[in-house]
């Protein structure tokens, strides 16, 4: 049979559909091919921002989906303009596991059952009297050299430890003009009506340094982010003491402003939430709940150039998170439960 012209024809209509459908495929493949490589880039290059090793590949592989995930609801929620947001997220040292994961080994909040925790509350606290002319209407305990660096609480639920060792060593600073880094470890060790690395909550602190006659520096008891023996728990040398603790009425942001005026103050905080998590920068506004999961200090509270009123917190999740470990929150809605568990130590 001789090769026809419509025979020339059919051959070159049909290379020429092979080869639209396959530039068509091209053009897809680097595109999808390129999106998941940045990815894979960006994960490689946060494994080595934050150190962070996998014992195989499936479980990289585990790890990378995660990471994926969080990243496109970091993004997303970055790139929603219409939720007209003060507040932005971004990725931390916590970008390659689960809310689930993370809030059950990096918070640790929990009520003894014997807490009179939402039982009856006494309204008297020593600032209970301060006027508005008293209080200085916005404050950062940071410029009075009170509070010290940015902590990591690690895979330890001692959240309640940070949270009580911030506010006793500001108001050390307060009271002696040193700051002095003190142990997170000796609570997490000592404090025999609390959990350790399982959880816990302020009151049961403040009342073993008050009975204890004092707590150590971190030098001298450094943290180890687990529980450690009965018998490690030697006090070496009480360097700090308090005489007791107090309570802030629940409910009321005036009441926690008289004391945030005065000291730092140990809060309870709803911390679960996947916002909470991705927090990055700006005044937080996002979704949280009133059971207290976490906690935190109070350092001081103030009003951004958009006006809108908030507090100051310092965190125990390292520089990574918020605003290189601090958050601020909106002020005068309650946020997360913030005023629930408020005391401090005198
Ligand atoms: C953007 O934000 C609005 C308001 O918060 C929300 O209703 C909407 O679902 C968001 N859209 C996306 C794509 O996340
Ligand atoms: C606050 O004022 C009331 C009424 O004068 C008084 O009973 C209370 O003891 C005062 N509280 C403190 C802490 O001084």
């Amino acid at each position: 049979m001789a090769f026809t012209n419509q025979h020339f024809q059919f051959l070159c209509l049909t290379l020429v559909l092979i080869s639209g459908l396959w530039a068509t495929q091209s053009l897809a493949r680097p595109l999808d091919h390129h999106k998941a490589s940045s990815l894979r880039e960006r994960h490689e290059l946060w494994m080595a921002r934050h150190g962070r090793v996998y014992k195989d590949e499936i479980e990289k592989e585990n790890r990378f989906n995660i990471f994926k995930k969080n990243v496109e609801l970091i993004e997303n929620f970055n790139a929603n303009a219409s939720s007209n947001k003060l507040y932005t997220l971004g990725t931390n040292a916590f970008t390659d596991i689960t809310t689930k994961e993370f809030v059950a080994t990096h918070t640790g909040y929990k009520k003894r059952s014997d807490s009179t925790f939402g039982g009856p509350v006494t309204t008297r606290f020593r600032f209970e009297n301060l006027t508005d002319a008293d209080i200085t209407p916005s404050m950062d305990w940071r410029e009075y050299g009170a509070v010290t660096g940015i902590k990591y609480q690690g895979q330890c639920g001692c959240c309640w430890a940070f949270s009580v060792v911030a506010a006793v060593e500001g108001l050390n600073l307060i009271k002696t003009r040193q700051l002095i880094s003190l142990s997170e470890e000796q609570l997490v060790d000592c404090v025999q009506g609390n959990n350790g690395c399982e959880g816990g909550e302020m009151k049961t602190a403040f009342e073993y340094i008050e009975n204890n006659q004092g707590i150590s520096t971190e030098d001298d008891y450094p943290y180890t982010a687990s529980n450690g023996m009965p018998s490690q728990c030697l006090v070496k040398s009480s360097m700090v003491t308090i005489n007791g603790y107090e309570s802030i009425p629940p409910n009321d942001e005036g009441a926690l402003m008289k004391a945030v005026s005065q000291q730092p103050v140990s809060v309870g905080i709803d911390g679960s939430g996947d916002e909470f998590m991705y927090y990055k920068s700006g005044v937080f506004q996002g979704e949280c709940g009133n059971d207290i999961t976490h906690a935190v200090t109070a350092i001081g509270y103030g009003t951004d150039t958009n006006g809108i009123d908030y507090w100051l917190l310092k965190n125990s999740w390292g520089e990574s998170w918020g605003e290189n470990g601090y958050m601020r929150i909106i002020r005068g809605q309650n946020k997360c439960g913030l005023t629930l568990d408020a005391s401090y130590p005198v």
